[in-house]
């Protein structure tokens, strides 16, 4: 079992590379599976649900290559084996992504039903009802949904009864091979969303209206390979301007893009940080102490629920009392009991997390339950003094790229050690 040792209470300073974003590189390695030709990604992470989701498109036939400038090319052509088999995707929620590609591109689908997780049930209900509409059959049989739409997708009115990232995205996919026109209405705007469809855009799709909550589809005949870029991973930026804050430091993040944090930059402003931010890079100063700060996690453009652990953990060190609901999840507080082993004074009320500002945080052992929940524990970690340990980090890897490095890049006394 691998953990992360923090020797805490080191202003963090200096600058970090931001990586591709995780949540816009696996829909589009998923879109690969509609191209007509190889499709080369620019700056994919090396994340393990990177792996488990290339590992997955190679096992359905496609060939998979890395060049030596570490470019990712996918051609699926070849590809014959419309599955996701559970011992392949089991830890992988985002498998549910292959499930439209797969369908609208070979007429049928096996895809494992996402188990779920430690933050909530996950369920892909609105993705199978979208299905549906678009002419699929769909059952679930032993754990995996079996679809089949043997006159092939035709377009349709979708309304998304929630908004749903990977909903979005799945259905997004499946209508741009579909037959006729398809209308997405309460669509998500995330940032990804768009990363997807301009991506799909450039490779031959017809999407309009990306980015708002309506999105519209003209189902076309094929689309090709071609050049595909992963925008900046706005909850890695955020992580580690968080880190600088937490610690009373001044990071920079470079390789990134403020247009994707406007609200978490707006709300670490309220708590009294300084923000400078250039086309791509923002920089965060920490004040003499940060200042409570209440937030409310939405769907995009409001406050990102993968960021509200992390914000959560400088609450705990702020000057007042905070509020932190979580609107998305049903049970996204699992930081909360380690943070308080750590000297958190927090209170829970339902979804609502009441945080009352400590002076210091004191080290401890905590363990990670979740990838963002153990991202606020290293935060909690380098603002404490003396020694912490997390357990657990395999959940950190899904999400961070390389972290120690990127801490130790800014002063962090951190290390990863296998025991
Ligand atoms: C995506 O998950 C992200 N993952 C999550 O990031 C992120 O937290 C989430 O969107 C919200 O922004 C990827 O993009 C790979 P949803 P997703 O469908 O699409 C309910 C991280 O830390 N719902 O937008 O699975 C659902 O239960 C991860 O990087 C249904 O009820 O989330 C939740 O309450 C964690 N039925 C809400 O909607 C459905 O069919 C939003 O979920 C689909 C969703």
């Amino acid at each position: 079992m691998e953990s992360i040792v923090i020797q805490g209470g080191i202003p963090l300073q200096g600058s970090v590379e931001s990586s591709g974003a995780k949540n816009a590189a696996l829909p589009l390695l998923a879109a690969a599976i509609l191209a007509d030709g190889p499709v080369t990604f620019h700056r994919i992470p090396h994340l393990n649900d990177i792996s488990t989701m290339t590992n997955l498109l190679a096992w359905q036939g496609a060939d998979v290559t890395y060049d030596d400038q570490d470019r990712l090319t996918i051609d699926t052509r070849a590809a014959n084996k419309p599955e996701a088999p559970y011992e392949m995707v089991k830890t992988m929620r985002a498998s549910s992504l292959v499930l439209g590609p797969l369908l609208v591109r070979f007429g049928e689908a096996r895809v494992s039903l996402p188990g779920g997780c430690a933050i909530g049930a996950r369920p892909i209900d609105l993705h199978l009802k979208a299905l549906e509409v678009m002419g699929a059959e769909i059952s679930v049989e032993h754990g995996d949904v079996i679809a089949k739409a043997p006159n092939g997708l035709h377009g349709g009115r979708i309304f998304f009864d929630q908004v749903t990232v990977t909903g979005t995205e799945n259905i997004l996919m499946a209508a741009v091979l579909a037959k006729g026109e398809t209308v997405l209405e309460n669509a998500a705007r995330e940032p990804e969303v768009v990363n997807l469809a301009d991506s799909l855009r450039a490779l031959g799709a017809k999407i309009e209206g990306d980015g708002t909550d309506t999105i519209t589809i003209q189902g076309v005949e094929r689309i090709s390979g071609g050049d595909i870029f992963t925008i900046a991973d706005r909850i890695e930026t955020a992580t580690y301007l968080a880190a600088g804050l937490i610690t009373g430091g001044d990071v920079t993040v470079s390789k990134t893009d403020p247009k994707l944090l406007d609200a978490f930059l707006a709300r670490v402003k309220e708590a009294g940080a300084i923000v400078e931010t250039g086309d791509d890079f923002i920089r965060c100063a920490a004040p003499k102490r940060l200042q409570a700060v209440n937030i409310h996690t939405m769907p995009h453009p409001g406050f990102p629920t993968d960021l509200q652990a992390q914000f959560m953990a400088m609450m705990c060190v702020a000057e007042g009392t905070s509020l932190v609901s979580e609107t998305i999840f049903e049970n996204r507080f699992m930081h909360v009991q380690e943070l308080v082993r750590m000297g958190a004074d927090i209170q829970l009320d339902g979804h609502t997390a009441v945080i009352k500002g400590v002076e210091k945080l004191s080290a401890a052992p905590v363990m990670a339950t979740d990838l963002r929940a153990s991202a606020s524990l290293v935060l909690a970690g380098v603002a404490a003094q003396g020694e912490t340990v997390v357990s657990r980090v395999y959940h950190i890897d899904r999400g961070y790229e390389r972290i120690e490095e990127k801490m130790r890049s800014l002063g962090a006394n951190i290390e990863r050690h296998y025991i």
